[in-house]
C-alpha cells in the first residue's frame, strides 16, 4: 500500500467501531474544563462591543463571491473594532445550553469547542506587539508576552510558503488555533479527531467571510512548524497544540 492511501481511513467515518465503546463520558468521568482558565491576575484587555457599524460590505453574497485567500497587505494597521469582530465572527459565544456547552459563531460537532484561539499581533490599533489569547465567555483579550520580532517569529514558524515566500510576517494579526483534543475525546473518543478537523474549518472560514466584511485579507496557513509554534506559545504538544493559523492584514493592491 502506497504511504498515502494508509491515511485515507482517517477521513472516514468509524461510527460502527465507535457504538461499541464506551466513552469517558459515559464512564461518568468527569468532564475537561470547556474552556482554558487563566490566572485572573493576568493582563485583560477590553474589547469593544461588536456592532454592524464596522461593517464595510453588508452584502453575504459579495462577502462569499469576492472572498479569496489574500497574501498581500498594506502597512495599514487594523482596529480594535475589526479586531473585536473577527474574534466574535470566529469564536464568539451566542448561546448556552442546559449543561453549560456554549453555542458559538461556528459550528461544532457536539458543541465540544476543542479550541482555543491565539493571536500574534504585529499591527493592531492600541495592542502592542505580541502574543495574545483570546477569551470568548468574557470577550476579551488575554495579553501572554510581548514580542518586538514578532514579524520575524511568524517568518520562521510560517516555514517556506509555496505561493507569496514571507507574506505571514507582513500582516496585521496572525490567528492561531489550538485544539485540546480531550474536550471532543471525552464525548466521542475515536471518532473525535475527523470531527475537530471539521471543526476548524468552519472557523477560519468564518475568518475569511468576516475579514472579507471589512476588507480585511486572509489567508490559512496549513504549512507550518508544529514544534516553533507550539513552543513560542508554550503548549504541550500533547494535550494542547496548534492545528491551523491564518494570516489577516489591510489589503494591498498588487
Ligand atoms: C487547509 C488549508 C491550508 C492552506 N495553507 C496555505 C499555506 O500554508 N500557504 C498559503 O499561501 N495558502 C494556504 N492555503 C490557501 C490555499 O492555497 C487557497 O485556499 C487555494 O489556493 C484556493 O485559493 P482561494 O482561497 O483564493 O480560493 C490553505 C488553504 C487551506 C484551506
Amino acid at each position: 500500500m502506497k504511504r498515502y492511501e494508509q491515511e485515507r481511513n482517517f477521513l472516514k467515518s468509524n461510527f460502527n467501531e465507535f457504538k461499541n465503546i464506551k466513552t469517558d463520558k459515559m464512564k461518568g468521568i468527569p468532564q475537561p474544563e470547556k474552556v482554558k482558565s487563566y490566572d485572573i491576575n493576568s493582563k485583560i484587555i477590553n474589547l469593544p462591543d461588536v456592532d454592524k457599524d464596522v461593517l464595510k460590505r453588508k452584502d453575504i453574497y459579495d462577502c462569499i463571491k469576492d472572498r479569496r485567500s489574500t497574501r498581500f497587505y498594506n502597512d495599514e494597521s487594523i482596529s480594535l473594532d475589526e479586531l473585536s469582530y473577527l474574534l466574535w465572527a470566529t469564536q464568539g459565544i451566542t448561546g448556552t445550553n442546559k449543561s453549560g456547552m456554549t453555542y458559538r459563531t461556528v459550528p461544532c460537532s457536539g458543541a465540544t469547542h476543542s479550541f482555543e484561539t491565539y493571536l500574534f499581533i504585529m499591527n493592531v490599533d492600541t495592542l502592542e506587539k505580541g502574543i495574545y489569547r483570546y477569551l470568548p465567555i468574557e470577550h476579551k483579550l488575554l495579553f501572554i508576552s510581548a514580542m518586538k520580532d514578532v514579524d520575524e517569529r511568524i517568518d520562521a514558524i510560517t516555514l517556506e510558503q509555496p505561493f507569496v515566500p514571507n507574506f505571514a510576517r507582513k500582516a496585521a494579526v496572525t490567528f492561531a488555533w489550538s485544539t485540546t483534543p480531550y474536550r471532543s475525546e471525552w464525548k466521542f473518543d475515536i471518532t473525535a479527531h475527523k470531527k475537530i478537523l471539521i471543526d476548524v474549518g468552519h472557523i477560519c472560514q468564518n475568518l475569511y467571510l468576516a475579514g472579507e466584511s471589512v476588507d480585511i485579507g486572509v489567508c490559512a496557513l496549513g504549512i507550518y512548524d508544529q514544534e516553533a509554534v507550539d513552543n513560542i506559545l508554550q503548549l504541550d504538544g500533547e494535550e494542547e497544540f496548534i492545528i491551523y493559523l491564518a494570516a489577516a492584514g489591510k489589503k494591498r493592491i498588487k
